[in-house]
């Protein structure tokens, strides 16, 4: 009983920033997303015949942190199975883990997909979707292909492909400015937002709307707009992290500073727009063509330590 998955990041570009339910980790607005070839998570799985404490390493190491999530993602497999003893789970990033490359997303998409070959579970799209969303609210969409919608429903949440990567070929350069693992984590940082941030009720009453013009973009391949919007959703979510308390900085200068040399591309013609997660990097999401550009233009601005190109990919599977 044991099975490997690769599974890639996602970026999202109509953001998911609060949960309506903390414990059952439900997400209080829907979310519009990029899943990401160029990096990923291999992750093997293999289930004993007895039950015990479930083993974790992520990279190699031990992870305690995580161990609790995993297990409970675990165990709805083995009950969704009626079959399965405890777990050996090793997974391995090609690229910066805990530091705003969605690894969560891609390593709980993994971990589902690995679990559930391992365990031969067959479809059940929607309680695999669920399960990969309690690990991480993120994860589910790396379960798909290319632009994912992921929508609230009453008990749980729902994910679809809304475009094939060939549909609509897109390109994301990922400057990474700090390979350092983030000081707070999504999970606490989104529930301070709730908490804190005076301006969560207007982030979640506007969210709907966002959403809707950004599907209506993808369906209209109307890049323009998109841009407009996807930037408009990242800044408003740093609005919320900013304005809690205490406050979240997830950026440094060589955040913003990327962030203006992507916003002049834009505005000298290069179709090209930026987005920024729990971290500190900047994804320029732009056109095949604008990639050459655009990497110049990244790769010049200092502390961007690292390019990293990727392009819509394939959601998780077996491998
Ligand atoms: C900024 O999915 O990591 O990347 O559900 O608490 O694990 P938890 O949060 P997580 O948060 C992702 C936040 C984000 C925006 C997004 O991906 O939509």
């Amino acid at each position: 009983m044991q099975a490997s998955a690769i599974a890639h990041p996602n970026v999202a570009l109509i953001k998911y920033w609060g949960k309506r339910d903390t414990g059952s980790n439900l997400p209080a607005t829907g979310s519009l997303s990029l899943t990401l070839a160029g990096i990923e998570t291999l992750t093997r799985v293999e289930f004993a015949s007895e039950s015990g404490t479930d083993q974790l390493t992520v990279n190699g190491q031990p992870d305690s942190r995580a161990a609790a999530r995993v297990s409970h993602c675990l165990d709805q497999l083995r009950a969704l199975a009626g079959a399965g003893g405890s777990a050996t789970v090793d997974s391995e990033n090609n690229f910066p883990t805990g530091a705003g490359l969605a690894s969560s997303a891609s390593g709980y998409a993994a971990l589902v997909a690995a679990a559930a070959a391992a365990l031969g579970i067959d479809g059940h799209e929607q309680e695999l979707t669920n399960i990969a969303r309690q690990g991480s609210g993120s994860a589910p969409r790396s379960l798909y292909d290319g632009i994912v919608l992921l929508e609230n429903q009453d008990t749980g949440v729902r994910c679809r492909s809304v475009c094939a990567p060939d549909e609509w070929p897109l390109s994301v350069v990922v400057a990474v400015t700090s390979h350092a693992a983030k000081a707070v984590g999504s999970t606490e940082g989104m529930e301070r937002s709730r908490m804190t941030s005076p301006y969560y009720g207007a982030w979640v009453n506007s969210h709907a709307a966002d959403l809707q013009t950004a599907l209506n973009c993808v369906e209209q391949r109307d890049f323009a707009q998109l841009a407009e919007l996807s930037e408009h959703s990242c800044l408003k979510m740093h609005a919320l992290a900013l304005s809690s308390r205490p406050p979240l900085m997830y950026w440094n200068a060589a955040t913003v500073a990327a962030m203006q040399v992507v916003t002049e591309l834009r505005a000298s013609g290069t179709p090209v727009f930026f987005t920024v997660d729990a971290g500190p990097q900047v994804k320029a999401v732009c056109e095949p063509d604008a990639v050459p550009a655009v990497r110049e233009a990244l790769q010049n601005v200092p502390g961007v330590i690292e390019l990293i190109e990727c392009t819509l990919g394939r959601g998780a599977r077996p491998v």
